[in-house]
């Protein structure tokens, strides 16, 4: 099968394509390398270094694939407060154009990566696929807006699809040539600022009045290899026609003083950390129910939070 990967030079993309190219598939790659980086890209895969707001770009990207994993996307909560319109016409019109050019192109098969961000303050925790979706940054309403065009399109054109919702994604993945990992600037995820925390510049902890047991947010980490291997998941799932959403975590909750100390464990090291007023947008607790995806992907995550800090380690090494 051959599989368009968009965002293919990005942290998650990435990851995509090295995994899935050493399981046979055949790979193509859409990126404008804003925040992902060429040099990741495998030699002997066509690589388009374009957008999705230029149609000829997607168009040469599509040439003789199969079926779509479409990563590509702003991502960060915070820029989307500073700049929704810019999230709107990456994310939003992006990926019209992306649906448009794949019904002309007659590709009808699309796992997109969508976020726990479409659900915003949640009622319940666990979070389950049918709670309300009230997203409380545009980031979050642009993911959701593409979901709802997804869904739009499988009953009007057919499309095969299948959005994930992930959770907090971590941990890095070795190849032959090295690893790949998280390489934001500015890095804002917490597990990689733990890592490169030091007494002159320690990690800020964001809040420590939280309504948790010990004060501190609590998030769901899910490692990207497993993350990755639930695409592949998906993509075998896409026959006839509809779309599914499917949550992707690991059903299980950390406090960020709790990551902290896996990460003390990991290095022999205490961590250097600096209590810090709440970030704006922040919900206390965001933890998936993750039965539906183990129900009908057949998935579930096999590494824990210690491979996810210890393989961040070692990519920074
Ligand atoms: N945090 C800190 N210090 C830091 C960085 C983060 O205390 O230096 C805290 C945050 O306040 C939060 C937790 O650690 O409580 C996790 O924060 P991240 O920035 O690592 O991740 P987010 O939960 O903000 O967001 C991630 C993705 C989003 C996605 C969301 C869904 O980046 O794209 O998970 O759960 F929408």
């Amino acid at each position: 099968m051959h599989v368009l990967i968009t965002g293919g030079t990005g942290y998650i993309g990435s990851i995509a394509v090295e995994i899935m190219r050493t399981q046979g598939f055949e790979v193509s790659i859409l990126d404008d390398c804003s925040t992902g980086h060429a040099d990741s890209v495998p030699t002997g895969l066509r690589f388009v270094a374009g957008s999705l707001l230029v149609r000829a770009d997607i168009d040469q990207a599509l040439e003789g694939v199969d079926a779509v994993l479409h990563f590509a996307g702003k991502s960060l909560v915070g820029e989307s407060v500073e700049k929704p319109e810019l999230y709107q016409r990456i994310n939003v019109d992006g990926t019209r154009n992306l649906l448009d050019a794949m019904k002309s192109a007659h590709v009808m098969k699309m796992v997109f990566s969508s976020s726990a961000a479409t659900y915003g303050e949640p009622k319940e925790v666990p979070i389950r696929e049918s709670a309300a979706t009230l997203p409380t940054n545009p980031y979050g309403a642009t993911k959701l807006a593409i979901d709802h065009m997804i869904t739009a399109e499988s009953k009007t054109h057919h499309l095969s699809a299948v959005s994930l919702r992930y959770f907090n994604v971590a941990g890095a993945h070795k190849a032959e040539r090295g690893w790949l990992s998280e390489r934001h600037n500015p890095e804002t995820h917490l597990i990689p600022n733990v890592l490169r925390s030091t007494p002159n510049n320690p990690v800020r902890i964001f809040g420590t009045d939280w309504q948790t047991p010990d004060g501190t947010c609590i998030r769901d980490y899910v490692h990207v290899v497993d993350l990755v291997n639930a695409h592949i998941k998906a993509l075998e799932t896409l026959t006839g026609t509809g779309h599914e959403i499917y949550n992707l975590g690991s059903g299980t909750g950390y406090s960020v003083r709790q990551v902290i100390a896996a990460a003390e464990k990991a290095t022999g090291q205490a961590i250097p950390t600096q209590d810090s007023p709440r970030r704006d947008g922040d919900p206390a607790v965001l933890v998936a129910d993750i039965s539906r995806a183990k129900q009908y992907l057949q998935w579930e995550p096999s590494l824990g939070i210690e491979e996810m800090v210890a393989d961040t380690l070692q990519s920074f090494q």
